[in-house]
């Protein structure tokens, strides 16, 4: 018998899977996913491995993969390949009250294929540093006029902070509408946990680097300000930043531009304000996708983002020359930890009734993150 033809041993651990070929692992999948038909959705970020992509009902960006989950409403369950942040977000909002009351009770079981994917960038900011922060500042700043911004690659306890605060949740590809929508209503935004989105969208917004302070949590007080750099600040830079990202130096794109003559640099905002300056565009996973789709034959791009999106780009647009910014690799590891196996195991549990790998936010957190959620989603 091939581990085609074998049945799923599932009362075996994790261990078992890693024992099949890719070709098993990937028959699998399908198999569950032709048994669950419309009942399970598979979603995938930009950033994940191709064998990953492959089985993906949906692939997008950030923004985009929120919105698909909050749309979600037919099915039983969401297969959330990314980080731990992302199925978190999924899992709030296909499970808004009202859309679990319409299907009768039943909630959408959300799963993460492997619990280690998380973001080393969310997890530079918790919620007692984030409270902290806001009680410190309340000292030398009235916080009625702050709006609290978190990245979406932050935990639901930080979404659900905006929430309670009159606050709201960006991505990558809607931070300046959504800095815009903060500006509309108080004088001053609190952005966490990544400085450089917020700089660099602060930025091109006309706010000047010395109307912006960064927050280092780790400062006993004022965040390592002091209280007039506080009070001048229209912008509060947590200093948190996206490891992969920071690996990207201005030093790259002068490299790059010196051996590929008439090369466009294009940028992640993750990326520091020094690499986004001397970029030719930056923007969001899908914006990036959507600039090479649009360029014509013989584009020559060097790309500042993550290693799994670039590769594929190369791959799919032969008709252009696409080449890394960096010399060195810059993969996100814990993207990278949903491989075939961890996949077909959690399908596999899923569809027998024993989810392994659950993601489940507590209603109280769920209550408020969802408000800052849908406050995003309705910035246009
Ligand atoms: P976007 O896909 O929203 O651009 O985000 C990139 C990222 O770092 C996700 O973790
Ligand atoms: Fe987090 Fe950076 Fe990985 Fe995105 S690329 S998940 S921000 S560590």
């Amino acid at each position: 018998m091939s581990a085609i033809d074998a049945p799923p041993d599932l009362a075996s651990p994790f261990p078992a899977y890693r024992g099949l070929d890719d070709a098993a692992l990937a028959e699998r999948i399908e198999a569950v996913r032709r048994r669950m038909g419309r009942r399970l959705v598979i979603l995938g970020h930009h950033y994940q491995q191709d064998g990953v992509i492959a089985h993906a009902d949906f692939q997008g960006d950030s923004y985009q993969l929120s919105k698909s989950a909050a749309e979600r409403a037919e099915c039983e369950a969401i297969a959330f390949c990314g980080v731990h942040f992302m199925a978190e977000t999924a899992d709030i909002l296909a499970n808004r009250p009202e859309k679990v009351a319409a299907r009768g009770g039943r909630r959408v079981t959300v799963v993460l294929p492997d619990m280690a994917a998380g973001c080393s960038m969310a997890d530079m900011a918790a919620i007692d540093q984030v409270e902290d922060a806001w009680e410190d500042l309340g000292s030398v700043i009235d916080t009625a006029d702050v709006t609290p911004v978190t990245y979406i690659n932050s935990a639901a306890s930080l979404k659900a902070f905006c929430g309670r605060h009159g606050g709201i949740v960006c991505t990558s590809s809607n931070a300046r509408a959504v800095l815009d929508w903060a500006f509309a209503k108080t004088k001053r935004v609190l952005f966490f946990p990544d400085q450089h989105l917020g700089r660099n969208t602060a930025r091109t917004m006309g706010i000047p680097l010395d109307e912006m302070c960064v927050w280092n949590p780790h400062q006993p007080r004022l965040g390592g300000n002091a209280p007039a750099a506080v009070q001048r600040s229209r912008v509060i830079l947590w200093q948190g930043h996206c490891s992969v990202h920071a690996m990207f130096k201005p030093e790259h794109v002068d490299a790059v531009r010196a051996n590929l003559p008439g090369v466009k640099v294009l940028v992640h905002p993750e990326c520091s304000m020094e690499v986004v300056d001397k970029a030719d565009l930056a923007g969001s996973t899908s914006y990036i996708i959507k600039q090479v789709q649009a360029a014509p034959p013989g584009t020559t791009w060097a790309i500042g983002t993550e290693l799994h999106l670039v590769k594929r780009l190369e791959q799919q647009h032969p008709e252009q020359t696409i080449r890394f910014l960096s010399p060195v690799v810059c993969m996100c590891a814990t993207m990278y930890r949903i491989d075939l196996a961890h996949l077909c195991w959690a399908l596999e549990h899923l569809e027998t009734g024993k989810p392994v790998n659950v993601i489940r936010v507590d209603d109280e957190t769920a209550r408020w993150a969802v408000t800052a959620l849908e406050r995003m989603l309705a910035v246009k």
